[in-house]
């Protein structure tokens, strides 16, 4: 394991590059699953995840890591996208890891973003995972506003899961994942900080040069809204996997 460096409250390893970060994360996550067969995972897209999860999918295929009893609840999805769209969050889900490893889709949770009643499905999102045991794990990225799950600007500590607007910042970052960027839907359902900080393990993993400035906030800048993820100092377990590129200027 790479050497681990502490800044205030918050746990840092820093990688070469993103493989890097991908293996590590993957190791932490199957040590943790190993060590705990039956573990609730919070899980994300994006991104920065799908490296991860491809070392997962080989670890399981190799028999390292076995996600039979494994269930997992995601942090957000899009409001308005039907999850056979091929940006909806649950697709990305089924598609980056769920159908290549052995866990049992109906241990998987993702936010539905075409609900009857939007409220009234955050609740019960919110009971599901309680009702669970609470998440043992929860992996997070970035957004290069600070924005964790689609926490965005502005959003308080004890906001639970609820429909958010996006900020133009977000849809133009997720504007690459669509045909365009009028094609980014404008509204997502997504857990709060308050939801995320009671996971008892937090893991955010992020690479690249668009997230130092994000970093450098959240990790030594004060606890304020305007900076969803400087919350997790307040977190007594949280980790971050970044690499060099995203390290810049941080110690
Ligand atoms: C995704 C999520 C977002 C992303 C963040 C970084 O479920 O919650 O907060 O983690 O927007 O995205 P990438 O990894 O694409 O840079």
């Amino acid at each position: 394991m790479l050497e681990e460096k502490q800044i205030g409250n918050i746990k840092i390893i820093i990688c070469e590059n993103k493989q890097e970060v991908a293996k590590t994360g993957a190791e932490i996550f199957a040590k943790a699953i190993g060590n705990n067969p039956k573990i609730i995972l919070g899980l994300a897209t994006g991104g920065t995840p799908v490296g991860m999860y491809k070392e997962l999918i080989k670890m399981n295929k190799e028999a390292v890591v076995d996600f039979s009893q494994v269930s997992s609840f995601n942090l957000d999805e899009y409001v308005g996208l039907d999850i056979n769209h091929s940006q909806s969050y649950r697709y990305f889900m089924n598609d980056n890891l769920f159908n290549h490893v052995n866990i049992d889709k109906n241990n998987t949770y993702v936010p539905d973003g075409k609900p009857s009643n939007i409220q009234e499905s955050c609740l019960s999102y919110e009971g599901k995972i309680k009702a669970a045991g609470g998440i043992g794990l929860q992996l997070l990225g970035i957004g290069s506003n600070g924005h964790i799950a689609f926490n965005e600007p502005g959003s308080s500590k004890e906001t639970r899961t609820r429909e958010v607007d996006l900020t133009e910042t977000t849809i133009k970052d997720n504007a690459r994942f669509f045909e365009n960027e009028a094609e980014v839907p404008k509204k997502a359902v997504t857990m709060g900080i308050g939801t995320i900080l009671e996971a008892k393990r937090i893991v955010l993993l992020a690479t690249g040069e668009n997230k130092v400035d994000a970093l450098k906030r959240s990790i030594k800048g004060l606890q304020i809204a305007e900076v969803p993820a400087s919350f997790l100092q307040a977190h007594s377990d949280c980790l971050f996997i970044i690499d060099k590129e995203a390290s810049s200027g941080l110690l």
